[in-house]
């Protein structure tokens, strides 16, 4: 009968345990049901419109405005700006100016809550949003680091090619992330992340270079680049650019950065203040203006003195 009891006093333990486990289990698969719940917000209207290939004109926003939901003030307000086809331009703004927010406007990730932006003289709400997202290449500042093959976190920037070995390849060699490969174990098959057994972290400005691998895994006519180079050091930075200078040629591109001799690099600077434009020019016409981008540059210059 003792043996017994005791069997049993086991086996109700071991239901328990179960118990606890399952409800353990349950609490992740309610994040999954939840995961699965989300609706995007912006939507393509039915008989939407492709991007046209190759866009001739470029963009235009007509005095927009976007407001954070939940949030009272705007983050970019009665904002003109025009973006020629070919032409790269850089944004310039201090801290909380709205240059992610005017980029991720253009890249139809939110729709502006006041006027329109126009690609090619139509509303961007009128083309589909797939493939407004193909045509635009883009590496936001706080990109993200997946725990997957090396290879894998650059095939993500255009998840339907993922298995497009000569375009990983090519997208690689174009942001550097080619030189990352080499010094881990397993080169391109590397497993990354701490979370999965024999995954290892990378330092930032490596991530960096493989986040930018993917705005390069798509035929972007639109390739948009957010402080892209914040972790690199010298000269990774130097020749991010170059490579970017070379493959945006006659290639319309967005460029934010807070550095000065990175902005140089574009055609045009744009110099945001408070959600609206306030100056644009060369860095010459820009210098001699004397303005907020003069006051910027100056204030960067003396510290290299
Ligand atoms: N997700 C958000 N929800 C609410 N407000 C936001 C959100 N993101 C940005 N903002 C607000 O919008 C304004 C513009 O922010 P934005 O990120 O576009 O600035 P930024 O020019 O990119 O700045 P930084 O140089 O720091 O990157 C800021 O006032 C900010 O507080
Ligand atoms: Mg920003």
């Amino acid at each position: 009968m003792i043996g017994s009891l005791r069997q049993s006093q086991g086996l109700l333990e071991g239901v328990l345990l179960s118990l606890s486990g399952i409800y353990e289990q349950s609490l992740y698969l309610r994040d999954l049901l939840l995961f699965l719940d989300v609706r995007p917000q912006i939507l393509s209207k039915p008989g939407a419109i492709l991007v046209p290939r190759p866009i001739t004109k470029g963009f235009v926003l007509e005095g927009v405005g976007y407001k954070y939901p939940g949030s009272e003030a705007y983050a970019v307000r009665e904002l003109n700006f025009a973006l020629r086809q070919g032409e790269s331009v850089a944004l310039v703004a201090e801290n909380g100016a709205g240059k992610t927010t005017l980029v991720k406007l253009l890249s139809g990730l939110y729709d502006p809550d006041e006027a329109r932006i126009l690609l090619d003289g139509v509303d961007l709400r009128e083309y589909d949003l797939v493939d407004l997202h193909r045509n635009i290449g883009v590496i936001f500042q706080d990109f993200l680091r997946f725990s997957f093959l090396f290879k894998e976190n650059i095939g993500v920037g255009m998840v339907d090619e993922i298995d497009d070995w000569d375009r990983i390849q090519a997208a690689a060699a174009n942001s550097l992330a080619d030189t990352v490969a080499p010094t881990l174990t397993d080169g391109f098959d590397q497993q990354l992340g701490r979370k999965f057994e024999g995954g290892v972290d990378l330092s930032g400005g490596e991530w960096q270079k493989l986040a930018l691998g993917r705005a390069y895994m798509r035929d972007a006519q639109l390739l948009i680049l957010d402080e892209p180079t914040a972790a690199l050091d010298a000269r990774a930075e130097y020749e991010v650019f170059e490579r970017f200078t070379e493959l945006t040629r006659g290639r319309t591109a967005v460029l934010i950065s807070h550095r000065f001799s990175t902005v140089r690099m574009a055609d045009r600077i744009v110099v945001l203040e408070g959600g609206g434009m306030r100056e644009t020019g060369t860095h010459q016409e820009l210098l001699a203006q004397g303005g907020l981008y003069a006051e910027l540059f100056n204030l960067q210059a003396e510290g290299y003195r």
